[in-house]
């Protein structure tokens, strides 16, 4: 039966950080991305200025998308100044015929946040069929909601296992090659091979670090729906990217920053096809005087990644993902390591949290457990 119900206006968190919640009202076609903690109000100014430089110099004709940041919101804190800015539109008089859309989020939409947020573009949840169909294949059967969107892990392998995960993350569901190959072959219409996924990434990658002269630091690179029945392909979250000048020692930089990275992108191994397609995309973002900047970063991170060191100490080895008993590294005891970011909707298996210090982790990240959209108990 399917129930008539009023949508509320009120915002619903779908997901969340380390450094911010993103937030949802229904119906709204943006997301509102607001810090946890109030002092983080430059950061989050930072990151709407990353945001609309990225979608200015990065966006035109890519394969990734990049969000619009749309408005931000600092509200006054003791003695600061509040600050309201909203990007200037084109005004529908000077556009003919048919009443253009005018991508406006006015003040007033941020009156249920207390905290610094900034207005963006809403990546869609997965269709509901690509939900489902990932659900039967991934997740134990208890599991009716999500995932939402799709992390690309292309430099991970994630561990074919016989038991079901005992962890499952809802709002992000981590994709390797082999799983987006099963995703295509299952829908092969509306997603593109693997090779020409890897390539946009390192054409999204390259055109941050020649276009728009940022190191890319943590950005992420997602699949999620187009709002109809069909994907987009985006990169999101700019917080902690940081502008790079040009100079010898930042190339020190931009390899440290892709090896912090969770593992998007396929290794550097020039044996490694998929990072052969990589590296065409990334360096189609170089000419003129930027080639040689393109050329030794992907010689240093290539070299790095010969001697093995990066993967030891990177995101690479620790990020999201289940090892063969279905476990988030770092998790096993009661000394497990801080709480990884990513872990803000797990589903947690009941009689777990004692054993494997879930009460740290609800701390830390501030996760969400219970009965809400992804943090449904796998009983
Ligand atoms: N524009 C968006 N549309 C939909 N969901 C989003 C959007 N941006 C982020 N999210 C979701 O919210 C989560 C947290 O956002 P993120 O920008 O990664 O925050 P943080 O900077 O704290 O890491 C993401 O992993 C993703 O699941
Ligand atoms: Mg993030």
């Amino acid at each position: 039966m399917i129930e008539t119900i009023i949508l509320s206006d009120n915002p619903v968190c779908i997901g969340r950080g380390s450094f911010a919640g993103v937030y949802l009202v229904s119906a709204k076609l943006w997301v509102f991305k607001v810090v946890q903690n109030a002092q983080d109000a430059a950061a989050i100014s930072h990151e709407y200025d990353a945001c609309r430089t990225l979608f200015q110099c990065c966006n035109n004709n890519s394969f990734f998308a990049v969000p619009r940041a749309l408005a931000l919101n600092v509200p006054r804190i003791d003695d600061t100044c509040a600050t309201f800015l909203m990007p200037p539109q084109l005004s529908p008089r000077l556009q003919a015929s048919r009443r253009p859309i005018r991508h406006i989020v006015r003040e007033g939409e941020f009156s249920p946040f207390d905290k610094a947020a900034y207005a963006l573009d809403r990546v869609h949840d997965l269709p509901t069929g690509v939900k489902a169909y990932l659900r039967q294949c991934y997740f134990p059967s208890s599991v009716t909601v999500g995932p939402s969107l799709c992390r690309l892990y292309f430099g991970k392998e994630v561990p074919i296992s016989t038991q079901p995960p005992r962890f499952i993350n809802s709002q992000n569901f981590p994709l390797d090659v082999r799983r987006y190959e099963a995703l295509f072959e299952k829908f092969p219409e509306d997603l593109d091979p693997v090779e020409k996924v890897a390539e946009g990434m390192g054409e999204m990658l390259g055109r941050i670090h020649a276009w728009a002269s940022y190191d890319g630091r943590d950005i992420e690179f997602v699949l999620g729906g187009n709002g109809f029945s069909s994907f987009s392909f985006w990169v999101i979250d700019f917080n902690q990217m940081r502008k790079w000048t040009k100079q010898d020692s930042d190339i020190e930089t931009l390899t440290s920053a892709f090896f912090s990275n969770d593992p998007y992108y396929p290794r550097p191994r020039s044996s490694d096809a998929l990072y052969a397609t990589f590296k065409t995309g990334y360096l189609s973002a170089f000419s003129g005087d930027l080639v040689p900047w393109g050329n030794a970063f992907l010689a240093a991170i290539e070299d790095e990644a010969s001697s093995g060191f990066s993967y030891s100490n990177s995101g690479f080895s620790s990020a999201l993902g289940f090892d063969r008993h279905g476990w988030f590294p770092g998790y096993r005891g009661a000394n497990a390591s801080p709480a990884p970011l990513y872990c803000t909707t797990l589903l947690v298996p009941v009689g777990i949290s004692q054993e494997f210090g879930l009460e740290q982790l609800q701390d830390d990240s501030q996760a969400t457990f219970g009965t809400d959209l992804h943090g449904t108990i796998v009983r």
